[in-house]
């Protein structure tokens, strides 16, 4: 099954209108190419599904890339960010401040000091302390901090270890008692305003339920909190929808209506942080075949792409459909996909059935969209890859691929 706007067309797979072959012949591999159809019509499930007065903010560590921001941004979606750098990018692309909100638990007081500046729409605390720095930072630069605290919620989720966030084993948020009173002090305080309260349980989660049930806790202690006289404006229900490498995931749309019927009635707003669902269906990367070997134990498949394009098999174990790009109609064979560096967890498909392929031919590696490009890395000096972004029979080039000069542009 291929995601929308990736088909086969007269044995070539086609993204919207073109031919991957022809992109990998023009800007040559890895390269990564996203639909800009598929992006818009994932977005729009989110924010035409909101009851009206929702913010999606585009979870921007998802796939940073600028024209994809800008896209967004003109869609009406706000951004989540998680550094001083996804801000910058957020601003460079016109996403306006005021649907700016800044989560993360490590913001540094330089970071604090820029976000409060820009007038964003709120930062979420993640501690204590955190929260004490954010006053202190607000009242040195004399404004009133829109302040918002992340939760933990303590609900588990069925996904990777590494990506799971909603219980206490976990860095993220403060126990909901805590977040409680730290709204309350916080609105004793003149140089803070709460505005909302956060959670977040974790990525790539396919049931719709502990969503369900984070957003219901959240309401609950925005309830408690306005009969104590400190009323939030919103609830942000976070990201994590799942999409479907291996097993199905509810569409978008679903999982909006889920969590904006738990808000019916009660006076908040919903805000929104999805990253995977939008861009991750919605890309693919390249890579060239470049040898075949075998050893008395496996055979191997060696591409041009590895942990640096995309870690994400060798650090979650991650499954992304692997398709040849023009179809062949070679008996299959069970392989190892596997990349140029040098670490044996360099891998983007392990024991996979894959028809015959030979050096030269491209393959695709699907729903490569988020968190591909977002994590690559220049080890074993390699270059990071282009992206394209393609819309109907146009393909455009959103970042070039990385030269030799690009690996002493940061020498003193
Ligand atoms: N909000 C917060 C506070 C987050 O930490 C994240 C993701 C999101 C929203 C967006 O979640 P999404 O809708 O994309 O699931 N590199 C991993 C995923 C890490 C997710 C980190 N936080 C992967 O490749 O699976």
């Amino acid at each position: 099954m291929l995601p929308p706007h990736f088909t086969f067309r007269q044995h070539n797979l086609h993204c919207e209108d073109l031919p991957l072959a022809q992109l990998a012949e023009q800007f040559g591999t890895p390269l990564y190419v996203y639909s800009a159809t598929a992006i818009r019509e994932r977005a729009l499930a989110y924010q035409q599904t909101a009851t009206s007065g929702a913010l999606t903010c585009y979870a921007v560590k998802a796939n940073p890339n600028l024209h994809i921001l800008r896209q967004l941004g003109q869609l009406g979606m706000g951004a989540d960010v998680t550094s001083g750098g996804e801000l910058f990018l957020a601003q460079q692309a016109g996403i306006p401040a005021e649907r700016i909100l800044y989560s993360g638990v490590g913001k540094t007081r330089a970071e604090i000091q820029t976000a409060l500046q820009a007038g964003i729409f709120a930062l979420h605390v993640e501690s204590a302390e955190e929260l004490l720095a954010v006053a202190d930072v607000a009242q040195q630069i004399g404004c009133v901090a829109r302040v918002g605290v992340r939760i933990n919620p303590q609900v588990a989720a069925a996904t990777h270890p590494y990506i799971r966030t909603g219980t206490f084993q976990y860095k993220f948020g403060v126990p909901a008692t805590e977040g409680v009173q730290l709204l309350h002090w916080a609105s004793t305080h003149p140089h803070l305003q709460p505005v909302g309260i956060a959670a977040h349980i974790g990525s790539q989660i396919s049931e719709i339920e502990p969503f369900v049930q984070s957003a219901q806790l959240l309401c609950q202690l925005a309830s408690e909190l306005r009969a104590a006289g400190v009323p939030l404006e919103y609830v942000d229900v976070g990201g994590g929808l799942g999409i479907p490498y291996e097993k199905t995931a509810p569409h978008p749309a679903e999982w909006v209506q889920a969590v904006a019927q738990v808000l019916a009635g009660a006076g908040l707003r919903l805000v929104m942080e999805p990253g995977r669902s939008i861009v991750g269906p919605s890309g693919v990367l390249l890579t060239r075949v470049q040898y075949n070997k075998r050893n008395p134990l496996k055979q191997f498949v060696i591409v041009d792409a590895g942990m640096t394009e995309l870690i994400r098999p060798t650090l979650y174990q991650a499954y992304h459909p692997i398709t040849p790009i023009v179809q062949s109609f070679r008996p299959t064979q069970v392989v190892d996909i596997v990349g140029p560096i040098c670490e044996s967890s360099d891998y983007l498909a392990r024991e996979r059935e894959l028809p015959q392929v030979q050096a030269g031919e491209v393959l695709a590696v699907m729903l490569a969209g988020a968190y591909g490009f977002a994590m690559s890395s220049n080890y074993n000096g390699h270059l990071r890859p282009a992206e394209v972004l393609v819309e109907g029979g146009q393909a455009k080039l959103i970042r070039r691929r990385e030269t030799l000069a690009d690996l002493l542009h940061t020498l003193p």
